[in-house]
């Protein structure tokens, strides 16, 4: 493995997230309380929890947490399912499997981070498919035909995307898991932000579920609004190739904390009225935005997410980065800078910022963001 550079958004995130008064960028849904969650459960997973001892758990993780997964796929069973210490950690595992010197490999830029960084770090060759905001970050599957070559091995794709919240229509997603089946190519699919759509109808399927090849990779984090549980998990049908990742596994986290899992499980059992709340959170958050940008559309362009919970609006007034320092400086506000998106791999558009949709209590942070802007 080669180096891994600085991970940018995380830097950024390690200095503003605990100290801002108003996080406007955040990526996950709002989190609920333990006991909130507990009374989600029944009496029986109250009590269990309860009763647990805290010793290690299994690799794979347990049969309990990998069967509630299993329920959220229509064709994986829970032997197709290996639990992760959050979606980095099966990120980092998944990438090095999947390419390394001699490989070829595509990822979607701009991305979270660590798909495009470890994929470098194999030693594989990677290429950019490049989401460009012109084409309202459409995947655009003959520019992607036009990247592959005879040793690509693996496709690397995030939808719901971060950061743009873009989605493809279910046409264009099966077209793609059906390109790679026919090339014999690897599809690892980041869904981290799938389930919370305000309009439903534009869920996909999982990719998963369509290829017997393809990996989804999702986490309790996101959707579920859950990141403290620091419990994901790959799905894919292909039994071999999780065993493989079960052996690395041994050398970072070995397992999950027990209790997290049982408390994942929990969720994932209750995932509709979850989602349902978190749905109802970003459907709430969203006209909040929509004035807000109307209001200074001298300086602001933006289309709201169709997926996940963070989109990626366009500062029309100059410096982004200059922007949000001073805006975190004066107002105690967060956004993120497309900086920390920077891709060694192709341009990713400067003049962006990330905001996030999931978060209650959004009102103040826009009226100090208002009140900076008055101010300027
Ligand atoms: C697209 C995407 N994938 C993976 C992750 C990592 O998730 P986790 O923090 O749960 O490991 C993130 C976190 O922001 C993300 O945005």
């Amino acid at each position: 493995m080669k180096p891994l550079r600085t991970f940018r958004l995380e830097e950024y995130l390690g200095e503003w997230e605990f100290s801002a008064r108003y996080y406007l960028t955040a990526s996950d849904a709002e989190s609920v309380t333990l006991a909130e969650l507990l009374a989600m459960g029944t009496e029986e997973d109250r009590a269990g929890f309860m009763a647990m001892p805290l010793s290690y758990i299994e690799t794979w993780g347990t049969g309990d947490l990998r069967e509630a997964v299993a329920g959220t796929y229509d064709n994986v069973d829970a032997g197709h399912v290996l639990a992760f210490a959050g979606a980095q950690e099966a990120m980092f595992w998944a990438m090095q499997e999947l390419a390394g010197p001699g490989d070829h490999a595509v990822v979607t830029v701009p991305c979270y981070q660590s798909m495009e960084t470890v994929t470098v770090a194999t030693g594989a060759d990677v290429s950019a498919l490049v989401m460009r905001r012109e084409n309202g970050w459409a995947l655009d599957l003959d520019e992607l035909r036009g990247l592959l070559r005879p040793n690509t091995k693996l496709i690397a794709v995030n939808y719901p995307n971060n950061p743009t919240g873009y989605v493809p229509d279910a046409a264009t997603f099966r077209a793609l898991v059906q390109l790679c089946d026919e090339r014999g190519i690897r599809l690892f699919c980041d869904e981290v932000y799938r389930g919370i759509e305000v309009d439903r109808e534009r869920t996909l399927p999982q990719a998963a579920d369509l290829s017997e090849t393809a990996l989804s990779l999702n986490v309790a984090s996101k959707s579920y609004g859950l990141p403290g549980l620091r419990v994901g998990w790959l799905a894919c049908r292909d039994r071999a190739l999780l065993e493989r990742l079960e052996k690395r596994k041994h050398y970072t986290s070995i397992c999950n904390p027990g209790p997290s899992e049982y408390l994942a499980a929990i969720a994932l059992r209750n995932r509709e009225r979850l989602w349902d709340r978190n749905r109802g959170i970003v459907a709430a958050n969203r006209p909040l935005w929509e004035a807000f940008f109307a209001r200074r559309a001298d300086l602001f362009d933006w289309e709201p997410p169709v997926g996940g919970c963070v989109c990626f609006p366009r500062y029309k007034g100059g410096d982004v980065d200059d922007l949000a320092r001073r805006l975190a400086m004066k107002e105690g506000v967060v956004v993120l800078p497309a900086s920390v998106y920077y891709s060694e791999l192709a341009d990713v558009p400067t003049d962006h910022f990330r905001v996030g949709l999931g978060r209650l209590g959004l009102g103040a942070g826009l009226e100090a963001f208002e009140r900076f802007l008055r101010k300027e």
